[in-house]
């Protein structure tokens, strides 16, 4: 039989459903100090119950600096457990697997009380006008320890899965790209292209929570000039399956400056799927499995996708925050009439649900 939007999948020792995942934009439903609220667990208890296979939480930021913007989940937090356990149990009883994103802004990360900024080392990018340190050795051993936690404590709160944020302007992606990284010592390019950091990161995971999916979000380009392409997401992709990555979440562009803007690559003048090529491209090289992001709006869509070997998951963003009941359609994508998304950029909070629709995302389920 052909795999298609409705066929399981063994993903390491788990078995997903289907071949839908709910993508991870932030929620912004936290609080100041970056504890979960009801409201979060409320809008993940909603993701799951749409039908898809598993949910990524939002990008968690692995420490109280690795924060990209205001009510931004801190997984570092003494007083996170419980409320990181609720939304895990919450996805579970809706269906779906729970797996956690780690996240670290680099650069990007907010500043707070005149602390300065530390990155990569300075970005070679024109708009960035922040004066940003490089990471000292020490900062950066530091950084790699608090992964480490971050992935204990969502492994104790019963996560199934631990997604490594490498892409969307992340520390690993500027570790990876020849616009934020000239350093010159063993994390600098020269070492792996920069890969050396995220195998770092990924070892350390797969000592501490071996029995967790292990995904990891991927920039295939950088679509900046002199930024990275596809030949050098390949080879980091080849080092990071061997450290034990389970999974690609692919994606594409590089943001520097502002990790909430929403990259035009995925906006209103883009193409419907606009990375598939490139995803498969990717996947037939280094033969291992991949979600394929951006701008999927029609389960027909998606079901081509995954029969013609693009990929081997579609992961929905803002469509689903459109289109909840778009999974339902899955094994029926002729009878799907949900109207496509805008990318009118309005739904920044995700969990403020699609205003267009003057309808809260809770009660179109
Ligand atoms: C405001 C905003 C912030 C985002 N931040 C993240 C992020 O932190 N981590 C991530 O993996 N994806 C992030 N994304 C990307 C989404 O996960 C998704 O891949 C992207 O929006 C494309 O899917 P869509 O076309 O269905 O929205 C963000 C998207 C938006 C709109
Ligand atoms: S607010 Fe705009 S971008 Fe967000 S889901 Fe609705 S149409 Fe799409």
């Amino acid at each position: 039989m052909n795999s298609s939007l409705t066929s399981p999948f063994n993903l390491g020792s788990r078995t997903f459903k289907n071949r839908m995942i709910a993508a991870p934009p932030p929620s912004m439903t936290c609080d100041f100090n970056g504890l979960v609220t009801a409201e979060t667990i409320e809008y993940y208890q909603r993701l799951a119950e749409t039908g898809v296979a598993a949910v990524i939480v939002e990008g968690a930021a692995v420490s109280a600096s690795a924060r990209a913007w205001t009510k931004h989940l801190d997984v570092s937090h003494a007083d996170v457990l419980s409320g990181l356990s609720q939304i895990a149990e919450k996805i579970r009883r809706g269906g779906a697997l729970p797996i956690l994103q780690l996240y670290h802004a680099g650069c990007n990360s907010l500043t707070f009380e005149g602390k300065r900024l530390y990155g990569v080392s300075n970005p070679l990018i024109k708009k960035t006008t922040a004066d940003i340190r490089p990471l000292s050795l020490e900062m950066i051993d530091q950084i790699l320890r608090d992964y480490i936690e971050a992935a204990v404590v969502a492994w104790n709160a019963g996560f199934s899965g631990l997604e490594v944020q490498g892409a969307d302007g992340s520390l690993i992606q500027q570790f990876l790209s020849p616009l934020t990284n000239t350093r010159d010592d063993e994390y600098g390019l020269k070492n792996a292209g920069g890969a050396f950091f995220a195998r770092q990161v990924i070892r350390g995971l797969k000592n501490v929570t071996p029995d967790l999916t292990l995904s990891m979000r991927l920039s295939l380009k950088d679509l900046l000039p002199g930024g990275n392409g596809i030949k050098n997401a390949v080879a980091a992709a080849k080092l990071f399956k061997q450290e034990g990555i389970d999974v690609f979440h692919v994606t594409e562009g590089l943001l520097v400056g502002n990790p909430i803007m929403i990259h035009p690559a995925v906006g209103k003048e883009a193409p419907e799927t606009p990375f598939a090529e490139d995803a498969q491209i990717f996947k037939h090289e280094i033969d291992h499995p991949v979600i394929l992001s951006g701008k999927i709006d029609r389960p027909a869509a998606a079901d081509q996708k995954i029969s013609r070997d693009f990929c081997d998951f579609v992961s929905l963003g803002r469509t689903l925050n459109r289109n909840p009941r778009l999974p339902s359609f899955a094994g029926k994508p002729e009878e799907y009439a949900g109207l496509p998304c805008l990318r009118c950029k309005v739904c920044i909070a995700a969990a403020k649900g699609c205003p267009d629709k003057h309808i809260p995302f809770a009660r179109i389920i």
